[in-house]
Parts: structure tokens; C-alpha cells; sequence
């Protein structure tokens, strides 16, 4: 039974007999449920579930808001501006995900301020929930009414089809693992099942490294793909449904919010457009001492293991590539803070505006622009790596941002001069994480005391109820 205990139960009676006998049955006749614990592929997979584990010694926690306070008031009104940790390994997902303030403290199954949709790229599980309930079934709500389903961090069932004899047998066997992931495939012409080899390994990373938004009753996650994926192609897209993200606290702009347009970026950088894949430099093959050779799951820095990632492919040595990546970082950041300090000024003027009494009619165009320039900013800027990955891009982009932010101020100078206000607008002082959001009145302490209150209450609960259902797996 141990080497068994895998499988879903359901399928252990099928399987199980079909050891003792020699007929070999239909896979058809009882599904095999998908199942998301990790630990159950140890045995079947030392190589590849150790070196998966390891990504846990990625365990730094970094305060993004802390490191760069304009973004609290970029995010005004929104999560993000309560806390924005840099992402740190796979195996923390679940654990950040239900740490985080921007989840909230629900203490109930019908309590926000999140939807189900939040899981969607942290857990196996929630393929699993999608297959046994269906697409409504798992998204709809709130996120907390499934919080005791979701119970493993992204793993193998998220990039794997863990039932196929492929699988079983040490064989890759990728697959996406959510519906709303292949649709969004074939929107861009490249439906899973026609990729090559390569297109897959990176197509499994863009099933959550990538933009995405809620849409429809049931807040389901949709990729805004339909007219490309570029920074253009998505911002007609969401332009043309009136999509947005949520209101600015200050400007009143209507808001989108890029989540991290990984897969995008990297594909017109000039690694994606060579097929470098990103399982090349974060996954590479590595041999063992007795020179058979597996995946190294330990997705974390490349050059952290330059030998078998940049250096199969160039000449050049650690410290010169490092060089290269580091000025193009210094680059990057540069552009990203000349960007923010014309937005955050476009904030706080078109804030003066309305208080000046401006009107929707004289604010409509304003707020377009606030609208494009941060979403250019924030588009560059999620793209987590994007100074490695594809930097011509990331500084194209944030030219972009400049420049529309540009015409905001222009536009917002003129009406405040109609206004009879001719002085600069005064900026509070958001020199700090902790003043910037005392500049929006933001009661952190009381959000901080809920959610360690949940922490304590509501989460021993969901893993109570998760470890009950996984034993009967
Ligand atoms: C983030 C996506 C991802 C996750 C999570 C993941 N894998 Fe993989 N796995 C890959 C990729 C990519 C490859 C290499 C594909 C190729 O060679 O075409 C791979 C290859 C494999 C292979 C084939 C043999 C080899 O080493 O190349 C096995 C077996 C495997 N993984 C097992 C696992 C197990 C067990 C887990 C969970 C502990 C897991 N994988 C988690 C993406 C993933
Ligand atoms: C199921 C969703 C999912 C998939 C699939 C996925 N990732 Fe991630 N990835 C995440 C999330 C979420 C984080 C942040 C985790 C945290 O900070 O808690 C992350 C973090 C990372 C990090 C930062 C690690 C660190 O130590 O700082 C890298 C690099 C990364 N992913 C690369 C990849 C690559 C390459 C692939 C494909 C082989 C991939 N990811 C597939 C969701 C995913
Ligand atoms: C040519 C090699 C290469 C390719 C291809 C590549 N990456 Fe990266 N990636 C890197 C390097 C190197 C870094 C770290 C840069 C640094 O040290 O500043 C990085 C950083 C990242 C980060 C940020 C990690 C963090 O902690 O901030 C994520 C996430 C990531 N990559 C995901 C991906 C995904 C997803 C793909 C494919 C769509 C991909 N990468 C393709 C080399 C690559
Ligand atoms: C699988 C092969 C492969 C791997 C692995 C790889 N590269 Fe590349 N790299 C390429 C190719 C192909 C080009 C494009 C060469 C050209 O057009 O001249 C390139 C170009 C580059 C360039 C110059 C292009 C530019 O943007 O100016 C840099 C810098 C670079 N790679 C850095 C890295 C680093 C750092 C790593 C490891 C994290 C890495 N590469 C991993 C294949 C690879």
C-alpha cells in the first residue's frame, strides 16, 4: 500500500487489481482523482520532488512598499498599498497568500474583501477543486468559503498531469492544469496540445506568470489576451470592455492593476524570441553522480547555478553576464522612479483638481491618461525579472508611462490654472512605507491585529478540516 498511497482511493480498488491481474483495464472506466499533495510523489520521484522542496530555502521576505513608498500612493484605495512582498519560493505560496493583508482577516465563509479567483496560482489544489465542482463551483464567493480545500502549495498536479503512465513512468508529461489557462492559449493561436516541446516549458510558467483580471458574477480569472499580449494589445483590451481594477483613493482614476505579465514580456525579449525557454535558465537538466540525468526543480536565481543554465549557451564568464544584468537592473529601477514621481505628482493634482471643484467632464481625459501611464509602469515593472528578461522592453514601456503621465500633468496644470490655482500642489510627506499610508489614513494597526486574529483561528481550522479530507485520499 505505500508505494499506493498516492493515488486517489477511488482509484486504488482499479489499480490495485490491475497489478494482480494481467488484463490491463480502461483508464475510462473510474477516473483517478487528481491529487495535490506533493509528498505523495516523493517516492515515485526523489530527484525531482527533493530539489522542488528546496525552493522553501528561498525563504527571505522582502517589503517591497518598505523599499519604495510612492507605491503605497500609487495603489491608493487598492490591496496592494496595505503590503506587497517580492515573490520568494514556490514551496511559500499558500503560507503568503494567507499572510498577506490584502487577503483580509474573513472570519467567515461570505466574508471579503477577496475572491475565490485569489488561489487560482498558488495551489495544485485548485485544479482539483475545478475538476470535481467545475469552473463555477470553484470560483464563485468569496475567498475564504473554500480556504479548507486549498491546502498544498503550487506543486506538481500545477504543471503535471500526475495520472497519465507518461508521468508514472519519469516522463514529463506537462500540462495546464485550469481551463481558463488553455482558452487563453488558444486566443493567442497556440492551443497546448499542438506546442512543441520547448513552447510547453514555458507555457506551464505562464499559467500564473502572467497578466490576468476577474471578470463576469462569479469573478473567474480570465487572461486579457484576445488582442495580443503586449502592453498596446491589453490596455485596447480592457479599454474597449471599460474594465477597471478600482478607483483611485486620490486621483478618483479609473485603475488597472497589472499582476506580473511574466510569460508576455519574456516572449519579446530576445530569449523568448530565440525559444530560450524559461526552463532553460530556471529548470535546468542536471546530471547525478552516477551521470543519469533529471530536472532540477529548485526554481529560484540562474545564476545561482550559472554552470548548468548561461553557460550551456554563452561563452562569457558569471561575473561579466552579472555585470551585464545588474547594470540593466540599475537601468531599469532608474526609469521605474522617474516614471513613479510624475504619477504620484498626477495623483495628488487631480485630487487638488476635484477639490477645486473640477468637473467629470474636465477630469474624463486627465484620468485616461493617469490610467495608461500607470498601467505602462506597473506593466514593466511586475514582470518580475523583466531587467533580465526582456529590459528594451521594460524601458520601452516605461518611456510610455513618462510620457502619458506627462500629458496628465499638462492637462491638470492648465484646468487648475482655470481653477485660480497657480501655486504647486503640496505632496504629504510618503517618504516611508508606514507615512505614505498614514497620508491616506489608513489604520494599519487594526488590520495587522485582524489578521493575526485569522491567523490564529480561522487557518488551524482550514488545515484541521484539509488534513481530515486528504486521509481519506
Ligand atoms: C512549475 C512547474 C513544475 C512543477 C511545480 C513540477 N514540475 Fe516536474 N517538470 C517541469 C518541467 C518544466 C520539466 C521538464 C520538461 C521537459 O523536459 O520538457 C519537468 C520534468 C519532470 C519529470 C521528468 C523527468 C525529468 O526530471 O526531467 C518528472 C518525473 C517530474 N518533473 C516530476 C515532478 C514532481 C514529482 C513534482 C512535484 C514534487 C514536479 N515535477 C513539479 C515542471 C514542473
Ligand atoms: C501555479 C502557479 C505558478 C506556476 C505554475 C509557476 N509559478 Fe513561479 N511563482 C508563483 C508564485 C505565486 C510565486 C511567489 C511565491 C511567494 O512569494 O510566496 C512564484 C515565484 C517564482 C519565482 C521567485 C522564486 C524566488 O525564490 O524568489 C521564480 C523565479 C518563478 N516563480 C519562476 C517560475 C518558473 C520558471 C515557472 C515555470 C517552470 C513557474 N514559476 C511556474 C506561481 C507560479
Ligand atoms: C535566459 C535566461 C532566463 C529565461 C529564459 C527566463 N528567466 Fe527568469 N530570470 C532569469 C534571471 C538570471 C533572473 C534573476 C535576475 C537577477 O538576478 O537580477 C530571473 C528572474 C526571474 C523572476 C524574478 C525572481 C525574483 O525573485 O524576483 C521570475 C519570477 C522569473 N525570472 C520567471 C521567469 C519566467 C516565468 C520565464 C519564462 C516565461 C523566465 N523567467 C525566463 C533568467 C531567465
Ligand atoms: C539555451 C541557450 C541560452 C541560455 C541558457 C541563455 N542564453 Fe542568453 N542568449 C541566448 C541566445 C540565443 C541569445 C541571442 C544571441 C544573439 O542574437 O546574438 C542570447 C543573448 C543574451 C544576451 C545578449 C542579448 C542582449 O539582450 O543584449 C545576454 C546578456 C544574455 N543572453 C544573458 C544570458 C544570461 C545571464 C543567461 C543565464 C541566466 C543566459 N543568457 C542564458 C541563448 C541562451
Amino acid at each position: 500500500m505505500n508505494t499506493l498511497h498516492w493515488i486517489a482511493k477511488s482509484a486504488v480498488a482499479v489499480v490495485a487489481s490491475s497489478l494482480l491481474s494481467t488484463t490491463s483495464f480502461a483508464a475510462s472506466e473510474t477516473k483517478e482523482l487528481i491529487d495535490p499533495r506533493n509528498q505523495g510523489y516523493e517516492q515515485q520521484h526523489p530527484d525531482q520532488y527533493h530539489s522542488w522542496q528546496a525552493t522553501s530555502e528561498s525563504e527571505h521576505i522582502e517589503d517591497a512598499l518598505a523599499e519604495d513608498p510612492n507605491m503605497v500612493i500609487m495603489w491608493a484605495g487598492y490591496g496592494f498599498a496595505k503590503d506587497y512582498n517580492k515573490a520568494r519560493g514556490h514551496f511559500f505560496a499558500l503560507n503568503d497568500v494567507r499572510q498577506t493583508l490584502r487577503t483580509g482577516a474573513p472570519q467567515d465563509e461570505n466574508s471579503g474583501p477577496m475572491p475565490m479567483a485569489c488561489w487560482s496560482c498558488k495551489s495544485p489544489d485548485v485544479g482539483r477543486v475545478i475538476e470535481e465542482r467545475g469552473e463555477d463551483g470553484y470560483f464563485q464567493g468569496k475567498w475564504a468559503r473554500l480556504g479548507n480545500q486549498i491546502a498544498n502549495p503550487i506543486g506538481c498536479a500545477d504543471c503535471h498531469d500526475t495520472r497519465s503512465e507518461g508521468f508514472k513512468n519519469g516522463e514529463p508529461a506537462l500540462a495546464l492544469t485550469k481551463p481558463y489557462v488553455e482558452r487563453a492559449f488558444q486566443a493567442i493561436d497556440k492551443p497546448f496540445e499542438k506546442q512543441s516541446r520547448l513552447d510547453k516549458q514555458a507555457s506551464v510558467c505562464g499559467q500564473c506568470h502572467v497578466e490576468y483580471y476577474f471578470t463576469g458574477p462569479n469573478k473567474s480569472v480570465k487572461f486579457p489576451w484576445d488582442m495580443g499580449t503586449t502592453v498596446n494589445d491589453m490596455e485596447a483590451y480592457y479599454d474597449a470592455l471599460g474594465f477597471k481594477d478600482w478607483t483611485h483613493k486620490v486621483s478618483k482614476a479609473p485603475m488597472l492593476k497589472a499582476q506580473h505579465p511574466g510569460y508576455e514580456t519574456w516572449r519579446d525579449g530576445i530569449h523568448g524570441k530565440n525559444k530560450v525557454s524559461c526552463v532553460d535558465c530556471h529548470m535546468p537538466k542536471v546530471a547525478k553522480e552516477d551521470g543519469t540525468v533529471y530536472t532540477d526543480h529548485k526554481v529560484g536565481n540562474p545564476f545561482d547555478r550559472f554552470e548548468d543554465t548561461c553557460a550551456n549557451c554563452h561563452t562569457q564568464s558569471k561575473d561579466q553576464l552579472r555585470d551585464i544584468v545588474s547594470t540593466r537592473k540599475a537601468q531599469v529601477l532608474n526609469m521605474k522612479l522617474t516614471a513613479e514621481k510624475q504619477i504620484v505628482a498626477a495623483h495628488f493634482e487631480a485630487g487638488a483638481a476635484w477639490d477645486a471643484g473640477a468637473t467629470e467632464q474636465e477630469m474624463k481625459d486627465i484620468l485616461q491618461d493617469i490610467r495608461h501611464a500607470q498601467w505602462r509602469w506597473d506593466y514593466a515593472i511586475a514582470s518580475h525579472g523583466v531587467h533580465m528578461h526582456a529590459p528594451e522592453v521594460a524601458l520601452e514601456v516605461l518611456g510610455t508611462a513618462v510620457d502619458r503621465a506627462a500629458d496628465a500633468r499638462t492637462k491638470i496644470v492648465r484646468l487648475l490654472a482655470k481653477k485660480g490655482i497657480t501655486e504647486p500642489i503640496e505632496i504629504p510627506d510618503i517618504s516611508t512605507k508606514a507615512a505614505a499610508q498614514k497620508a491616506l489614513g489608513m489604520d494599519m494597526d487594526k488590520m495587522n491585529a485582524d489578521k493575526a486574529q485569522f491567523l490564529k483561528t480561522v487557518v488551524p481550522k482550514w488545515e484541521k478540516e484539509a488534513q481530515k479530507r486528504e486521509s481519506t485520499y
